[in-house]
C-alpha cells in the first residue's frame, strides 16, 4: 500500500486512531523508526525491550494505557518518554499498530511456570548467579524483571546459548597474578589500568594492571553452556514460562 503521508498528517486525528483506516500502516512506519531498535522490527522484542505482540501489557491493556506508556515512558527503565518527540497523532497510530499485532496470533508461553520455578532454584542452580526479588545471588544480571524487559526469544537464547548475545557489562575477566594464580569472574569494571570482578563464590576483586602478570576481558559468559542439553524441551518451556512471568511484582 502506498501511503500519502501528507494527507495522513493533514487528517484531524481523533484521540485514538482506530477510526483512521491507515493508522495501523502509518503506525508501523513510525514504529520502524522510533521503536524497532529496542522492540525488534516486528515488535517481538529484542535485547533492549520486551515483546509487544503478547496482547497483554504490564502497564494496562486499554488503549489509553498504551498511549500513556508510550508518551511517558517507564521511569527507571530503558523505555524512554516520547512526549514531545512524537506528536500525539503518531502515538495514537503506534497504539493502533501495537494493538493490531496482538490479533495476529501471539505465541503464548507454553510451559508451566511453577515447574519452571522449581527447575530455576533446583536442578538449574540459576540462583547461584542470578537474583529474583530478594532471593539468589547477583553475580549475573538481576532477573527480577526479566519477563518484562526481554523477549521470549531472547530469554531462550540466553539460556541455551549464553555466549551468543552477551548482556553488556557481563563479560568474563581473567587475571593472572604475579605469583601465577588465575582468577576468573564476571566483569564489574575494566579499563586500561584496572580490573574489577566478582568470582563464582561471590568474592569481589580489584586489581591494578601494573600489579598483575596479565588481565584480559573475554567476550564469553561464565554462565554454563550446557543447559540446552541438561534440560528436556519440556523443561526448557517450563523454565521460560517462569522467566517470562517475572515482572517485578513481589
Ligand atoms: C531504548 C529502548 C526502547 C525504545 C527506543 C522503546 N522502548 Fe518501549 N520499552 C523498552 C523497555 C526496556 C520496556 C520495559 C520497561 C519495563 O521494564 O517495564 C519497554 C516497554 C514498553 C511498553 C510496555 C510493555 C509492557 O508490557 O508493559 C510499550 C507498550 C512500549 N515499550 C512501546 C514502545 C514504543 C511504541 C516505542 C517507540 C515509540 C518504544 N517502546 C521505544 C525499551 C524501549
Ligand atoms: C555461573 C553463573 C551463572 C549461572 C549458574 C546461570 N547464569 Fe544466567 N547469566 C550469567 C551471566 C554472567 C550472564 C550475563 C552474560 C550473558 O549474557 O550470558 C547471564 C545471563 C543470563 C540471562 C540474560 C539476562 C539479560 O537480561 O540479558 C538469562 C535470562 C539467564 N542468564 C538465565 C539463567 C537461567 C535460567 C539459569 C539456570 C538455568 C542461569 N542463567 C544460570 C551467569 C549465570
Amino acid at each position: 500500500m502506498k501511503l500519502n503521508v501528507a494527507a495522513l498528517l493533514a487528517l484531524s486525528v481523533p484521540c485514538f486512531a482506530q477510526q483512521d483506516p491507515n493508522a495501523v500502516e502509518a503506525g508501523r512506519l513510525v514504529f520502524r523508526m522510533s521503536c524497532a531498535g529496542c522492540h525488534g522490527l516486528h515488535a517481538t522484542g529484542g535485547r533492549g525491550g520486551p515483546d509487544l505482540t503478547r496482547g497483554t501489557y504490564s502497564t494496562g491493556d486499554a488503549d489509553k494505557d498504551l498511549f500513556s506508556v508510550i508518551s511517558n515512558g517507564v521511569p527507571g527503565t530503558e523505555m524512554p518518554s516520547f512526549r514531545g518527540a512524537l506528536e500525539d497523532a503518531n502515538i495514537s497510530r503506534l497504539v493502533a499498530y501495537v494493538r493490531s499485532l496482538s490479533h495476529a496470533g501471539a505465541v503464548p508461553v507454553k510451559g508451566d511456570r511453577t515447574a519452571g520455578e522449581k527447575l530455576f532454584w533446583g536442578k538449574g542452580s540459576c540462583g547461584q548467579c542470578h537474583r529474583v526479588g530478594m532471593r539468589g545471588t547477583a553475580i549475573g544480571p538481576d532477573l527480577t524483571r526479566a519477563g518484562k524487559q526481554r523477549s521470549l526469544a531472547y530469554l531462550r537464547e540466553s539460556v541455551v546459548a549464553p555466549d551468543a548475545d552477551l548482556t553488556p557489562g557481563y563479560a568474563t575477566i581473567v587475571v593472572v597474578t604475579r605469583d601465577g594464580a588465575k582468577i576468573t569472574g564476571v566483569e564489574k569494571g575494566f579499563d586500561n589500568f584496572s580490573a574489577r570482578l566478582i568470582d563464582l563464590s561471590g568474592r569481589y576483586y580489584s586489581f591494578l594492571k601494573d600489579d598483575v602478570k596479565s588481565m584480559e576481558r573475554e567476550y564469553r559468559s561464565v554462565m554454563p553452556s550446557n543447559y540446552g542439553r541438561m534440560f528436556s524441551a519440556n523443561d526448557l518451556d517450563d523454565l521460560l514460562a517462569y522467566l517470562a512471568s517475572l515482572g517485578g511484582e513481589r
